[in-house]
């Protein structure tokens, strides 16, 4: 994990001092409202439905457990008890008192986090693969890079005032668990045919009013360019970004309207300038950052635990369990668990203090001390021994987190919708569990398969929508709250945009509506063929023919 150098620890710490008193200055008017909000956003704080609500970085979603336990003690001191996860790594406050900010902005800088870049027109927290540095799958560790990218963008002075916000994402592994196609810049670590490690640079990609698929942008840039070509695509940007108009801001439109062959060679041409560069990467310094994230301690196992294949031969729910949340390690006899937030009647995403302080104690006792968060709002122990798996699921179960539904259709990535945002259009977070209470029989939903169903509150895509299999927007028709059902999108590898099925439908008919949509599934299935594959296979109009039937009882 990256710790503080005194410069990092020292900016941080001077950011608070500023802060504290801009909001002295504001609370005794001094400053008014407009002067006051881009230095609070420069903060993470934004102003929503019933209160203040603070963003706070988590770097491409590490967490140690002293960090949570600050994020726990914050929750409890000066907010409702509990915190939200959202679907970019980071934590959400959504009760602070404006006055409070600083002192929870000093009392997160004692744990080396802060809340700076968490919003406005800037590079965002850099995201990446929760299993990131333990997944079978990988071909190289993205968090050095995630890293490298981290304090290039952070306070970079030419990049500060861009024309939109600027999200970037990278993964290691063949899966990618990272959303690259829809972020403003993907990166996917690819080999080339001599073998050499690089990076497939994808731009344009994001989702909200415009969702766009991104596209490649450069096949193979080798490593060591990685920040001169990132300052070349980010000047191209900041200089024929629109800036007239906010809807039309982002890098996707650009992209778009230039086409991706077009951008791409006008970032070659401004990257002829940069390349090899003062910026270019050496050895040591990757070497350097690489450092950070040294192999733990493992325990030498020759292959999988004899234990804990028999718990689950003894116990069915061990073994649903493991067969969800459990993912494959690189290391023999080790796991990576995630944490299911998405326990049925629960808002998705949300922890309370005690949870989070819970987590903190199994991360210590089963994980190094180290936790992640993934995308889809769930929390992860990524290096767990395999002999320890049934003894943290039972403590897991104590706490509310091993609900064995990741991938399932009730781990659903939601946004804090009409309840919190004062952009909702309509709320989300009952609708997610009115559905997560009609799917509630386990047997029924691991019959059902893989499906990602993805919900907003309003078209900003905060609930990555667009690309669930099942996709559900809140819409509002003549001021009542209503909800347009979308099917057939992905995110990962292929990611696709959903289509809408149709006219959009009233709170209280959603379940059956997403009833209706299984029942589809479940008459077109051949063997144990996923929700999105039959999709494909048979087209939007078997189920949009018997959502809209007429009731004939
Ligand atoms: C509550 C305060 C929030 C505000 C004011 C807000 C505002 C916005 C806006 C304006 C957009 C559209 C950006 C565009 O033009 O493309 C957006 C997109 C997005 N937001 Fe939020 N949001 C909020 C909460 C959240 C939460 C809770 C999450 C995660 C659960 C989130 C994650 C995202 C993501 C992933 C996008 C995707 C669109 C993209 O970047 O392409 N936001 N948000
Ligand atoms: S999608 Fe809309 S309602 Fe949901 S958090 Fe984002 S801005 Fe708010």
């Amino acid at each position: 994990m990256y710790i503080y150098d005194d410069y990092d620890q020292r900016i941080v710490d001077q950011r608070v001092v500023q802060y504290r008193d801009q909001t002295r200055r504001f609370l005794a008017g001094e400053l008014s409202d407009e002067e006051f909000r881009p230095l609070r956003l420069q903060n993470g704080l934004y102003i929503q439905r019933h209160a203040p609500m603070l963003r706070v970085a988590i770097p491409y979603g590490h967490l140690s457990s002293l960090q949570l336990r600050k994020l726990a003690e914050i929750a409890r001191k000066y907010d409702k008890d509990y915190a939200h996860f959202t679907t970019r790594q980071n934590l959400q406050y959504n009760w602070p008192k404006l006055e409070d900010v600083p002192d929870i902005l000093a009392e997160l800088a004692t744990v080396q986090m802060h809340a700076i870049q968490t919003s406005g027109n800037c590079i965002r927290n850099t995201t990446s693969d929760q299993f990131a540095g333990v997944a079978h799958d990988e071909l190289l560790d993205p968090r050095p890079w995630c890293e490298i990218i981290r304090q290039w963008s952070t306070f970079h002075p030419e990049f500060a005032h861009l024309p939109r916000k600027f999200k970037i994402a990278v993964n290691g592994a063949a899966e990618d668990r990272a959303a690259i196609w829809v972020h403003d810049i993907g990166l996917n670590v690819v080999k080339n045919e001599a073998g050499e490690i690089g990076f497939k640079v994808i731009a344009g990609g994001g989702l909200g009013r415009t969702p766009i698929i991104g596209s490649v942008i450069c096949e193979f840039l080798p490593c060591a360019h990685l920040l001169t070509y990132l300052d070349a695509v980010l000047r191209v940007y900041n200089r024929y970004g629109r800036r007239d108009n906010k809807y039309k801001a982002r890098i996707k439109i650009l992209v778009k309207a230039m086409t991706p062959e077009v951008f791409a060679s006008k970032v070659e041409t401004e990257w002829a300038f940069l390349k090899d560069g003062p910026q270019t990467l050496t050895t040591a310094e990757i070497d350097r950052m690489q450092g950070f994230f040294t192999v733990p301690d493992y325990t030498a196992f020759a292959g999988d635990d004899v234990g804990f294949v028999q718990q689950q031969l003894d116990s069915k729910a061990f073994a649903r369990w493991v067969e969800r949340n459990v993912f494959k390690h690189k290391q023999a006899g080790y796991a990576a668990v995630t944490l299911s937030l998405k326990k049925h009647g629960a808002a998705p995403g949300d922890a309370s203090s005690d949870q989070l302080a819970a987590v903190a104690d199994l991360a210590d006792a089963y994980s190094f001390g180290e936790l992640r968060v993934s995308h889809e709002q769930n929390l992860i122990l990524a290096d767990v021994k395999q002999a320890d798996l049934f003894e943290l699921w039972e403590k897991a179960k104590a706490i509310g987190f091993a609900t064995p539904n990741i991938g399932l259709m009730t781990d659903v990535i939601c946004c804090p919708g009409g309840d919190f945002c004062s952009l909702a259009n309509a709320k989300s977070i009952p609708i997610a569990i009115a559905i997560q209470e009609r799917f509630d029989d386990l047997d029924y939903l691991h019959d059902l398969g893989e499906i990602d169903l993805n919900m907003s509150g309003c078209m900003n895509a905060c609930g990555h929508h667009h690309v669930g299999n099942i996709g559900i927007l809140g819409v509002d028709k003549n001021g009542s709250e209503w909800y347009q059902v979308s099917l057939g999108g992905r995110q990962g590898n292929g990611a696709t945009l959903a289509k809408v099925v149709g006219p959009s439908f009233a709170q209280e008919q959603m379940p059956d509506v997403i009833e209706k949509i299984m029942a589809v599934f479940v008459e077109n299935r051949l063997g144990e063929e996923r929700f999105i594959d039959v999709f494909d296979r048979i087209g939007m109009l078997p189920f949009k023919t018997r959502v809209y039937a007429k009731e004939t009882a």
